[in-house]
């Protein structure tokens, strides 16, 4: 098959070099946007008289029929024509013959490439966010309903203090609030036009950037040509961003895991959303978080990828660049499953509030409080604490938890303590007087239910 470049050439490729060259296998995901910029593209050539109206006018009508046969099977992308703008080319040559060659004029496939993938992660980013947004009504949605429901809070995986349910999840909207802005200012960088750049020193011709960018939805043109067309950074930070978003979602599916455990039973993860063993038929086993928590490492592989393609390259396009797609493709990909997934997910499980509640009531989780109390009767704190300690410890030989204590058993450590240490250190208690903003209070757990609401309404 004739090569589109085929002019100073004498012998054919090398067919092993056709397939490592090629890049069709993957880069037909972006079809539509190559379409659409050379759509725009002759549209600009037309309107400043570089090709005329009735060429721009058969080229668009070409370009048309050679998106709808592609995706109608019709036609097919062949390995010989390298990449998703070559295979378009020539199909536009069988659909409109000889003039389907001026489409080309004033532009590279290096401004070319360099747009279908900034068209190509902005309509991404935007429908990621929009998933990303549903995973917070989830949340929002399973807090409301938890703001009472009291488990124990964890350092070091160890019982710390007790806290709301609607509290611990809601950690996770902050999370994931932040990675919406993240990606939001993302898109600043994303929507700028390479195009106009031509292959790295700009073009002969009298084109018009604003045009396109305008017909484009960019809000920026690159101002450098060769900058624009060995620009990568926009997909090394959405690959960043991704990389802390699998994060936070991997540190949720590890909690899930933890607490769908027979040891813990906190919740039970919907039936829809497990799976069974083909040996063991008492398991239900938690394999979507568990692969939420899996996929999390080919993600930051991805980011890992392009930051060590692109590190030594000398300005402008280099081939190595082409392996900049199918990671990001893929975390496209891995990201969108991992929204849709997680949101159902969350709203299903149910939560076991009298588990949750039994853990507390029976651990020493309130020990703070107790100390805490024995400050406020007049013992400095870190002598309050030496006397928890002990009573604490007095405790777990008797396989009692403070609440047991009776007050004689007290006055062995403290005389100050009186028949309202029992109110002081029960779990709605202890949760309720951590009532500073941003503390655990089911006051303080309310209100930042409405600020998160508000934020979900806010931006429509
Ligand atoms: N398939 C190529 C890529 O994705 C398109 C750009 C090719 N440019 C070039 N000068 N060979 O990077």
């Amino acid at each position: 098959m004739a090569k589109l470049w085929g002019g100073r050439f004498t012998k054919n490729t090398n067919e092993l070099v056709e397939q490592m060259n090629a890049s069709i296998t993957f880069d037909q995901k972006l079809l539509d946007e190559d379409i659409q910029g050379s759509i725009a593209h002759v549209n600009m050539l037309a309107r400043c008289g570089i090709v005329t109206e009735g060429e721009s006018e058969k080229i668009k009508d070409g370009l048309k029929k050679v998106h709808q046969k592609l995706n109608d099977g019709e036609v097919s992308y062949s390995i010989a024509h390298e990449d998703i703008h070559m295979n378009i080319e020539s199909l536009l040559h069988d659909e409109i013959g000889p003039v389907a060659g001026k489409l080309h004029t004033a532009r590279s496939r290096n401004d070319q490439v360099a747009t279908d993938m900034h068209l190509y992660l902005k309509k991404q980013v935007q429908h990621l966010m929009g998933l990303l947004k549903s995973v917070q009504e989830a949340i929002v949605k399973q807090a409301s309903e938890h703001v009472n429901t009291i488990l124990p809070g964890y350092t070091h995986l160890q019982r710390a203090q007790p806290v709301s349910f609607a509290h611990h999840l809601l950690a996770y909207f902050w999370m994931f609030q932040r990675d919406l802005e993240r990606m939001a200012d993302s898109l600043k960088r994303i929507n700028i036009l390479p195009l106009g750049a031509g292959a790295i020193a700009g073009t002969t011709f009298p084109i018009d950037r604003e045009m396109v960018a305008e017909e484009l939805g960019f809000d920026a043109i690159y101002p450098n040509s060769m900058d624009a067309v060995s620009d990568r950074d926009f997909i090394v930070e959405f690959l960043s961003h991704a990389s802390i978003l699998m994060m936070h979602i991997s540190r949720l599916s590890e909690e899930l895991i933890i607490w769908s455990s027979q040891e813990f039973q906190f919740v039970e993860l919907d039936d829809a959303f497990c799976t069974g063993s083909s040996m063991m038929p008492q398991k239900k086993n938690p394999d979507i978080p568990e692969l939420l928590r899996g996929k999390t490492g080919r993600v930051y592989g991805h980011l890992m990828g392009l930051l060590t393609t692109l590190k030594g390259l000398p300005l402008t396009y280099n081939k190595d660049m082409q392996e900049d797609k199918e990671g990001m493709f893929d975390t496209v990909e891995t990201l969108t499953m991992a929204l849709e997934v997680l949101a159902p997910m969350l709203l299903t499980m149910e939560v076991k509030k009298e588990n949750m509640y039994q853990a507390v009531r029976n651990d020493y989780s309130n020990a703070t409080d107790l100390a805490d109390y024995l400050v406020r009767k007049g013992t400095p704190f870190r002598e309050a604490h030496e006397i928890t300690g002990k009573a604490v410890l007095y405790a777990i030989q008797k396989q009692k938890s403070l609440l047991d204590l009776s007050l004689e058993e007290y006055y062995q450590f403290s005389n100050l303590v009186d028949n309202d240490i029992y109110a002081a250190i029960e779990p709605e208690q202890v949760v309720a007087a951590r009532n500073n903003m941003g503390g655990t209070s089911q006051e303080q757990v309310k209100k930042q239910l409405e600020m998160a609401e508000q934020i979900l309404n806010e931006d429509g």
